[in-house]
């Protein structure tokens, strides 16, 4: 296996760092096919209640997909290519542990997709958002077209996928594509690991079961999101995590959760 994506776990939280600097952590094959594989072994792990996607180095979370691969494809050859992508990003969004993106530098093409695919999105003062594709003659493929608009209004994704142009981390702060922005990666870092700590400590059942809910959002009608809402709330009080939340909050002690 090549190192061109890293896995690490600490404290409960799996970090996936996309490891080609020398190409901006342009996304080929091979690296998507090894974020999915480390997607799924945190999924997989019970010790891992929380994941970090992000990017080595200071310049880019993501330069997109790869262009080098792309001379010599056509409508048929590219589909394959395009339909994974878009598996993998669907199958980080409907993990049952919460994804962070910690974006530190450019997050363009797939790069910005599978930011968008992620729960929450923090960024680094450095980092430029953007769906270029449209100055290859392409459109995004990853999602961008449909995550985009959900995420921040269908005027704003329109100007952004239509014109290609990048915004700053600031405008990205702005119109909601990301929920926070930090001075340095550094401090981008830490403040994605203090956020994800968080995270691991909540209850499991309740943070998979609101994902979902929340992920429904997007796809359901609000009537029957709102009953697939009183379903799980329901299935909640079944946990023994919400015996020890209740229990904890009428001792007035600190809940400790076992994720059941
Ligand atoms: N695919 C393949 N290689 C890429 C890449 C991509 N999406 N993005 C960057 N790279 C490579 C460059 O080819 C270059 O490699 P080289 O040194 O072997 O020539 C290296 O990464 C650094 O990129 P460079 O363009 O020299 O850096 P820059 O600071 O001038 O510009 C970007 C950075 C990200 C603005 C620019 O590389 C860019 O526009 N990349 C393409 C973004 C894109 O269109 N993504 C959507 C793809 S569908």
């Amino acid at each position: 296996m090549s190192n061109e994506v890293l896995y690490e776990v600490e404290d409960g939280v799996a970090t996936i760092t996309i490891n080609r600097p020398e190409k901006y952590n342009a996304l080929n094959k091979d690296v998507v096919d090894m974020m999915h594989s480390f997607f799924q072994k945190a999924e997989e792990d019970p010790e891992v209640r929380a994941v970090i996607l992000t990017g080595i180095g200071e310049k880019a979370f993501a330069a997109g997909a790869d262009i080098t691969a792309f001379p010599g494809r056509d409508s048929k050859t590219v589909r394959p290519f395009v339909e994974n992508g878009q598996a993998v990003c669907n199958y980080i969004e409907s993990l049952s542990i919460p994804v962070i993106a910690a974006v530190n530098g450019f997050a363009l093409g797939g790069g910005c997709e599978f930011a968008m695919a992620c729960d929450i999105r923090y960024a680094s003062s450095n980092a430029r958002f953007g769906q270029p594709e449209i100055n290859l003659g392409i459109i995004p493929g990853y999602g961008g077209t449909v995550r985009l608009p959900r995420l921040v209004g269908l005027g704003i994704a329109k100007e952004l996928v239509l014109t290609g142009n990048p915004i700053k981390a600031d405008e990205a702060l702005r119109i909601g594509l990301v929920n926070r922005v930090f001075d340095s990666v550094e401090d981008l870092r830490n403040g994605a690991m203090e956020l994800a700590k968080i995270l691991v400590k909540r209850p499991g059942v309740a943070i998979k079961l609101a994902k979902q809910s929340l992920n429904n959002a997007w796809e359901m009608s609000l009537k029957d999101n709102l009953s697939y809402e009183v379903d799980v709330f329901c299935e909640t009080f079944d946990t023994e995590d919400k015996k020890e939340g209740v229990d904890a909050f009428l001792s007035k002690r600190d809940p400790v959760f076992k994720h059941k």
